[in-house]
């Protein structure tokens, strides 16, 4: 077996990322010996959606259950509009009518919908039980297992509903990724661009050749770990990790879901780049390291959207409030800046992709 790699992440609680191939298969004893040694689980609610629990589901149980942990499968349908507070309340009753106590652990097998469903779900089970992550998508390596943000969407909007709770541990088997289609990997790439801006050159470096998952997800992790380690709740560094997606929200929502979150994002960090020139921010052709990458992953520069609708989408965020947006700005390759921006010159920051 090759090597296991493993960050550690300091949230309100410290926990460790591993990254290693098949550990799908093998965590079992690590999870027993290492995680889960202060009061031990019995039983393990295991949260995946349709399409991955055929893939892994199998793996992951025989690897609990060699370890000595009962292990129960709760699955609902894929795809976002399955995120929502009736998936969220069944998770719940699937752990009831499995008798788990407040001793026993979820787990979220799966992208960032499981993973966002099973950690809100863990959060209020008996006021909080203990889960951990297994993403499967590379967004959810990279991005929305790590930092421990919950969420579930309600009919007034995505991610209205969710807490700060962290996971006991991330297990990521980079394995799992070779079964994505095209189009859902490259969703990942955006957020590891984004990385590759705001905090190492090197992913950028990475993403143009010819590169291992696990050294991609290893350097991806490592820099959102820092802001996490620093601003756990968002209140100030953290939100260096909104580069891009002030934008790629709007468009998102302006497109009615239509457009994905990655390419929203990719979209999202040109925005940000060409605002970061136009208002004399950054003096640097960024665009000329961040263009190479977007052609070799097919990814989209521009959603081609009116400006107005975009920033009147972007008010409406849940992350802007009072009189003025932050917005995060590049200065140069690892120098973003906050910005704070009058509600009313929102406009002209979707204009620059005219
Ligand atoms: N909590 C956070 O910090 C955070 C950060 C970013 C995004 N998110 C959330 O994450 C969600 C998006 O995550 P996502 O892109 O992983 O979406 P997803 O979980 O819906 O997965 C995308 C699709 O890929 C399939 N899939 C997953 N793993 C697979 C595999 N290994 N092989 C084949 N198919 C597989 C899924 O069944 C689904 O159809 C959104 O709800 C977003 O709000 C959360």
């Amino acid at each position: 077996m090759r090597k296991i790699k493993t960050l550690t992440v300091k949230a309100e609680k410290k926990y460790k990322v591993y990254i290693g191939e098949n550990l799908l298969k093998t965590c079992g004893k690590i999870l027993k010996t290492e995680v889960l040694i202060k009061k031990p689980p019995r039983r393990i609610l295991t949260v995946c959606d349709s399409r991955v629990a055929p893939l892994y589901f199998d793996s992951l149980k025989k690897s609990l259950t060699d370890a000595g942990f009962e292990v129960f499968l709760f699955t609902f349908e894929s795809g976002e509009e399955h995120k929502n507070v009736d998936t969220l309340s069944k998770i719940i009753d699937a752990a009831a009518q499995n008798r788990l106590d407040r001793h026993d652990l979820f787990a979220a097998l799966g992208g960032g919908t499981a993973g966002d469903l099973c950690g809100l779900a863990a959060s209020l089970y008996m006021r909080g039980v203990r889960y951990l992550q297994f993403p499967t998508t590379l967004l959810a390596c990279i991005d929305a297992a790590i930092g421990g943000k919950t969420a579930c969407n309600t009919t007034y909007g995505k991610n209205l509903m969710g807490s700060f709770y962290s996971p006991d541990a991330v297990i990521i088997d980079p394995v799992t990724l070779t079964s994505l289609p095209q189009e859902i990997y490259s969703q990942g790439i955006a957020e590891a661009v984004k990385y590759g801006i705001i905090s190492d050159r090197k992913i950028l470096k990475i993403l143009l050749g010819d590169f291992d998952n696990a050294d991609l997800i290893y350097r991806c992790v490592k820099a959102k770990a820092r802001f996490i380690n620093k601003d756990f709740t968002e209140k100030g560094e953290r939100k260096i990790l909104n580069f891009g997606h002030t934008a790629a929200h709007a468009i998102e929502k302006v497109s009615n879901y239509q457009i994905s979150h990655g390419q929203a994002v990719a979209a999202g960090i040109i925005t940000a780049i060409k605002y970061s020139e136009k208002c004399g921010v950054c003096g640097k052709d960024l665009l000329r390291d961040i263009m190479p990458i977007y052609h070799k992953f097919g990814l989209c520069d521009s959603a081609g959207l009116p400006p107005c609708d975009l920033a009147a989408a972007a008010l409406c965020d849940k992350k802007s409030c009072g009189e003025n947006v932050d917005l995060v700005l590049i200065k140069d390759i690892c120098r973003p800046v906050i910005v704070k921006v009058k509600k009313e010159r929102l406009k002209d920051f979707f204009e620059v992709d005219l």
